[in-house]
């Protein structure tokens, strides 16, 4: 029996017990060892310890766009359960999607079920809201959701969205309907809407636990937008007052935000961005330049390291630290585990999405990744618009 086979035959337990600094070389081994046949992804939010062995590093939008292109037989995903399921749909026939631990999964997409959206659904059509016409609904889902509802989405003319292309996504809907279904984030849907000029006015919250989402038939018949209400528990500990502190503190800062924050901290911000934009943002400031982000810690600590070298100051945009705790479940142990049984021909913690599911969620990424391009120039022309 080889090295690599007893390690690799130990049980999880066993490598949980071990401390972080002797994964290093055992993931690099097993890298080596696996060559083209594996791509390592890693989301922003990832530890340091685990995010250093990525390939490809990225927002929610670019990492499925590596995906759908990464050759190798295994995709291991450092990220959250979404993030591996949306990987496994775009992936070529024979790849595997790997999550090195499956409890790593994201609260904001556990609050929209599927028989919670089907309901919604069937009540929008009793209501006449949901029609089959131009006057009608189109379902749109940000990537934090889980596969069922994309292809929800997929089926009835919708489709998927990232923080980073939601605007773009909003107008392609609204070339089709005069209204949209917005799920599950509340906040990402109000701060997009709003930043296209739709008023708090013609938005409404669908609440999945009441009737009829607990709004008035008539609001819904007058919203533009019904928002499902849901919210990201990490982004949404981050308040007014903390733009005001920061703001008082160090005069001059630039405040930047997750658009995953509540709406009131995003009209206080100077920017916002997606993950991957935020740190674009900080890249392009001249030399100076002070940042309050306002988003997960480990991206917030990396962005501080990274950039006060270059002489800009990066603080967190609040001191009680904003971790999100599903990311990090993923250690250098899960990592190591994952990586050192592929050597062996085990898969481990594969990701699968039921075929029939695949085939309607497959439909709404696709129609994302085809409005990609345009979302790009929007996003940058909000930044300016904001900025100026
Ligand atoms: P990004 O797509 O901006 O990386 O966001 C993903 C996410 O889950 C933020 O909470
Ligand atoms: Fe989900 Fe929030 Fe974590 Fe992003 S930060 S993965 S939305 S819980």
């Amino acid at each position: 029996m080889t090295v690599a086979t007893e390690r690799a035959l130990c049980s999880l337990e066993n490598y949980l017990e071990l401390p972080d600094y002797t994964m290093d070389e055992r993931i690099a081994d097993a890298r080596r060892e696996l060559g083209r046949d594996c791509v390592v992804l890693g989301h922003h939010y990832q530890r340091d310890e685990v995010i250093r062995f990525a390939d490809f590093t990225g927002d929610s939008y670019k990492l499925s766009k590596i995906s759908a292109q990464a050759g190798g037989q295994y995709i291991v995903f450092c990220g959250v359960h979404f993030m591996a399921e949306s990987a496994d749909i775009l992936a070529r026939p024979g790849q595997q999607v790997i999550l090195p631990d499956l409890n790593a999964g994201c609260s904001m997409a556990d609050m929209a079920e599927i028989g919670q959206v089907e309901a919604c659904w069937e009540q929008l059509q009793r209501l006449g809201v949901a029609t089959e016409d131009s006057d009608g609904v189109t379902p749109l889902t940000y990537m934090n959701s889980t596969a069922a509802i994309k292809a929800f989405c997929g089926e009835r003319g919708g489709l998927v969205c990232t923080s980073s292309n939601a605007a773009a996504a909003f107008r392609w809907a609204f070339k089709k309907t005069s209204k949209v279904l917005f799920l599950p984030d509340q906040h990402l849907g109000r701060n997009t809407a709003y930043a296209m000029g739709i008023p708090l006015s013609e938005m409404v919250v669908w609440d999945p636990y009441m009737l009829n989402g607990g709004v008035p038939a008539d609001r819904l018949r007058n919203a533009r937008v019904i928002l499902w209400k849901g919210h990201c528990s990490v982004h949404q500990r981050f308040l007014p007052e903390h733009v005001d502190n920061v703001r008082a503190r160090y005069p001059g800062i630039q405040v930047i935000v997750h658009p995953e924050c509540r709406w009131e901290v995003c009209q206080k911000a100077d920017q916002l961005g997606s993950t991957e934009r935020l740190i674009k943002i900080i890249e392009d400031a001249p030399t100076g330049t002070m940042f309050a982000v306002g988003t997960e810690i480990h991206l917030v600590n990396r962005l501080k390291n990274r950039f006060a070298a270059l002489g800009k100051k990066v603080i967190t945009l609040d001191d009680s630290g904003c971790l999100c705790t599903t990311m990090f479940r993923i250690s250098p142990q899960h990592l190591a585990w994952a990586l050192e049984n592929l050597v062996e021909g085990n898969v481990v913690n594969r990701i699968r999405v039921a075929e029939d599911v695949k085939y309607w969620a497959r439909v709404a990424l696709d129609r994302m990744l085809e409005i990609g391009k345009e979302a790009a120039s929007i996003q940058h022309s909000q930044a300016v618009q904001r900025t100026a």
